[in-house]
This record gives structure tokens, C-alpha cells and sequence, in this order.
């Protein structure tokens, strides 16, 4: 099977009008995948411009450096967002940002490289870890994992109705033999889940897989531990591009940027003059999600939402 090294880039004309980059400028493209938003992001660059390029996939990594390897202008570091402020301190760029990208959630190489074990729809070994040499692949954690936390799980990161049933399916199919495959895990849920409730066009696997890599990449932690950081990485009138793909995603964005936009928290029974509330965020417009057109060009755009702020001055 031949597997495309290429992702397009989704929202790409929100994402760049959203940066408001100016050409000497300093940015941070935390999600590099494939460099379709750093691509366009580097063209606007003038030689004193300059990108720091993340990614916790080696491979999207290596992608990253054989690019760019003459263009001195870009550092590629290969690391978790969740480090943002030590790979910006690193790269001599503390509070100096102009504008810092996230585009959240996998890349179209990942997904369809079966050897990667993020899809159902091709077999390939259990894994889904977005940097294999982390941590354990799914495969691993489903063989000790209680079934009551797979059920957990299942809800809370999938919303999944039938978690109960998919996951006593999984702990009898276990006692049998491993599951290692992803096929293997994708015909038991649809064995698991009665005909009446599949959905047409929607593989009745599609709740869990994305509960399982949310769960094994961490990838909400890692949300959560970027942003207060992206408050300290940029410089004031520095852009905060975020493009989320679900509503557990989007929903700790919102929090985020609204408390930010806020300003410090008083005692409820403390005057305040107006000028001591020091938000550290000012939102920019309002949430952008692709038209029908792009959803047609590249349907992976079908459920992301972008938001925009500006960081304040001190
Ligand atoms: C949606 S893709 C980005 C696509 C990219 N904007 C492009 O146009 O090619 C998300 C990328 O972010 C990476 N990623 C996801 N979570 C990450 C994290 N916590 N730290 C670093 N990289 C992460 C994934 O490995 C993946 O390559």
C-alpha cells in the first residue's frame, strides 16, 4: 500500500489572516505534521523572519528537517507542546513571538499509515501513539486495563453510548488472546454494538478509536499544559491560533481564552477600578469553521473550529 506524505492544510486563509504575520517576524508552528501552515507561514517570512517548528512524531520530524535543512531561518525541534516555553527559551525566542499555531489532533500521514494503528478502516498493529517511543501502544494498555476504565474512558473520551458493551466485549475477547490488531479491535466493537445502532456511513469503531488515541497521547493534558505557556512565549500584540477538532478540545480552548480575556479574578466583594483588571488575552473575531467547499476538498476539515487572540501587553 502506498501511503501519501502529504496533509493539507485545514483553514488555511483563517489561519493566516489570524496570524497577521509580519515578514521579520517570530512564529511557532506547534503542530508541524507535514508544514502545509508552515509553508504558507514561511513564504511570508523575510530573512529576518523566523519559524520554530514542533512536533512530537519523529516522522513528521524528519519530514520537518530534510525541508528545511539550507533555510536557516526555521529550527526544527523535535518535542511535545507541552514543552513550548523551554523550546522557545532554547531557540532565543522567549516572549519575543508574533504569533503561535496549533492545529490540533493527527495528521493525514499518521492516519493513513496502517503501520501507525490509528485507523480501522486499514489493519495495522494497535498502536496510536503519535511518537512511538513513548509510553505503551493501545494494544498494550487494553490487555491490563480494567474493563470499568475502559468503559470510563470510552464515555468520556469517545461520548460513546454504548461504552458498556463495547468494553465487556473487549475484556472477554482479551481472556482469548491479545488484541493486537486494529482490525482485530474494530470487528469486535461492531460484534459488540447490535445492528440496529450503526449508524450509516459511520463505522460503529470510530467513538472508540478516537477515545483510545485521545486517551494514549495524553492529548488533553497536553492541551491543557500549553496554553497558560503560550501567555508567556509571546510578545504583546503576538498572535494565538488554535484549531480543535472536537468539543472536549474546544471546550478547554473556550475556558482557556475567556479566562484569559477576563482579567485577574478579584474578591467578589473588592472594588476594582477598571483599569487594575489586566486581561492577558483579547479575543480576535469570533469562531471560524470551514464552508462546505473546503469540507468537500478535504473532508478531514469537517469538524474544525478556529479561534484567534491577541496577547495584551503587560
Ligand atoms: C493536524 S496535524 C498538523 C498538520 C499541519 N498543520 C500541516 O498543515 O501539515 C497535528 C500534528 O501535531 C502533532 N501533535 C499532536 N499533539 C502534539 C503534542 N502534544 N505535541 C507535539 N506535537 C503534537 C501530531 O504528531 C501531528 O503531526
Amino acid at each position: 500500500m502506498v501511503v501519501s506524505d502529504a496533509h493539507v492544510p485545514v483553514l488555511l486563509d483563517a489561519v493566516l489572516a489570524g496570524l497577521a504575520m509580519r515578514p521579520d517576524g517570530h512564529y511557532v508552528d506547534a503542530t508541524f505534521g507535514r508544514g502545509g501552515h508552515s509553508a504558507a507561514m514561511i513564504e511570508r517570512l523575510n530573512s529576518q523572519g523566523r519559524l520554530l517548528a514542533l512536533d512530537r512524531d519523529p516522522e513528521a520530524v524528519g519530514a520537518a528537517r530534510q525541508r528545511y535543512a539550507d533555510d536557516n531561518r526555521i529550527t526544527v525541534t523535535k518535542a511535545s507542546f507541552s514543552l513550548l516555553a523551554q523550546a522557545v527559551e532554547t531557540a532565543g525566542m522567549m516572549g519575543q513571538v508574533h504569533g503561535v499555531l496549533i492545529d490540533l489532533g493527527v495528521s493525514s500521514p499518521q492516519l493513513d499509515n496502517p503501520e501507525r494503528g490509528f485507523s480501522f478502516t486499514h489493519d495495522g498493529p494497535l498502536d496510536m501513539r503519535m511518537d512511538p517511543g513513548a509510553d505503551e501502544p493501545v494494544s498494550e494498555w487494553l490487555m491490563r486495563a480494567e474493563e470499568a476504565e475502559i468503559k470510563r474512558l470510552l464515555r468520556d473520551y469517545g461520548e460513546e453510548t454504548h461504552a458498556g458493551r463495547i468494553a465487556r466485549a473487549i475484556a472477554r475477547a482479551r481472556e482469548q488472546q491479545p488484541i493486537t490488531r486494529t482490525h482485530e479491535l474494530a470487528d469486535i466493537i461492531s460484534a459488540a454494538v447490535p445492528k440496529r445502532f450503526h449508524e450509516p456511513g459511520r463505522h460503529p469503531a470510530t467513538k472508540t478509536f478516537q477515545a483510545l488515541r485521545i486517551f494514549i497521547n495524553g492529548e488533553l493534558d497536553e492541551l491543557r499544559a500549553v496554553l497558560p505557556q503560550t501567555l508567556d512565549v509571546l510578545a504583546a500584540g503576538g498572535r494565538l491560533v488554535i484549531i480543535s477538532f472536537h468539543s472536549l478540545e474546544d471546550r478547554i480552548v473556550k475556558r482557556f481564552l475567556r479566562e484569559a480575556s477576563r482579567g485577574d479574578p478579584y474578591p467578589i466583594d473588592l472594588p476594582v477600578p477598571a483599569d487594575a483588571l489586566q486581561p492577558q488575552l483579547k479575543l480576535v473575531g469570533g469562531v471560524h469553521r470551514p464552508t462546505p467547499a473546503e469540507v468537500d476538498e478535504n473532508p478531514r476539515a469537517r469538524s474544525a473550529v478556529l479561534r484567534v487572540a491577541e496577547r495584551c501587553a503587560a
